[in-house]
């Protein structure tokens, strides 16, 4: 019986990639390379400065630790620039009435994102209400596939592992959950997401009642 579903943000609910995109390919110009959306891909789930580390590898590039804070904190201000004009018309179809399904039937929310920015989407999206427990990259340390911000969202609301559901769209984010010990939904392309208990296309169209019920006994 799940008593908590934990979602991750960024192509689960919203699509912020393509924001993370514009900003890391506005600093890429600046460098002077091209980044490409194949490239951008490689950043999905991925934290800030291991993104900026993976641009520069792509452009050929060597930066002090000193010069690598200061690209990362250009691109989040462009990021944060981007994102402030975001509203509710942004939330991926389906996911907000999944949800509210899912509060509905009886079980917590929380949100398990390694974005720094997460709160400020929320607040935007107007779904910071939502949930119960919202961890994101101010509170954890370690990255996904690290299962840090999902063991952090069952420990705060006390909910053992193996009654909490995942729902992600990083393979890196599938493997966290099952490091975890807590079963996964893959949301995207089966071809990635192959490690997790069931994947779905997206949150559109989709029961998390039926989800429930067609996960396997254990996780
Ligand atoms: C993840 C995104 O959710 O957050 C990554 O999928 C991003 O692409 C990471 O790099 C960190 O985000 P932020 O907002 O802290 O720069
Ligand atoms: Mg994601």
């Amino acid at each position: 019986m799940i008593e908590l579903a934990i979602f991750d943000l960024d192509g689960v609910i919203v699509d912020t990639a393509k924001y993370h995109y514009k900003a890391w390919k506005r600093l890429a110009a600046e460098l002077g390379f091209f980044f490409s959306e194949e490239h951008n891909e490689r950043l999905k789930g991925v934290s800030r400065m291991r993104s900026l580390e993976i641009l520069l590898e792509v452009g050929g590039i060597e930066k002090s630790p000193e010069e690598k804070e200061k690209l990362a904190a250009r691109k989040n201000q462009w990021y944060v620039e981007y994102i402030t004009q975001m509203d509710e018309s942004e939330i991926l179809p389906g996911a907000l009435a999944f949800l509210r399904e899912a509060k509905a039937a009886g079980v917590k929310i929380a949100l398990g994102s390694a974005s720094k920015n997460a709160r400020l989407i929320l607040d935007r999206l107007g779904l910071t209400e939502l949930f119960d427990c919202i961890i994101d990259g101010t509170v954890v340390s370690k990255a996904k596939p690290d299962p840090e911000v999902f063991a952090r969202a069952a420990e705060v609301l006390d909910i053992a592992p193996s009654k909490c559901v995942v729902f992600e769209d990083a393979f890196a984010g599938i493997e966290a959950g099952r490091r975890a010990g807590m079963y996964t939904v893959g949301v995207g392309d089966p071809e990635i997401l192959h490690e997790a208990h069931l994947v779905i296309p997206s949150l559109n169209d989709a029961s998390f009642t039926d989800l429930c019920n067609r996960l396997p006994s254990n996780p």
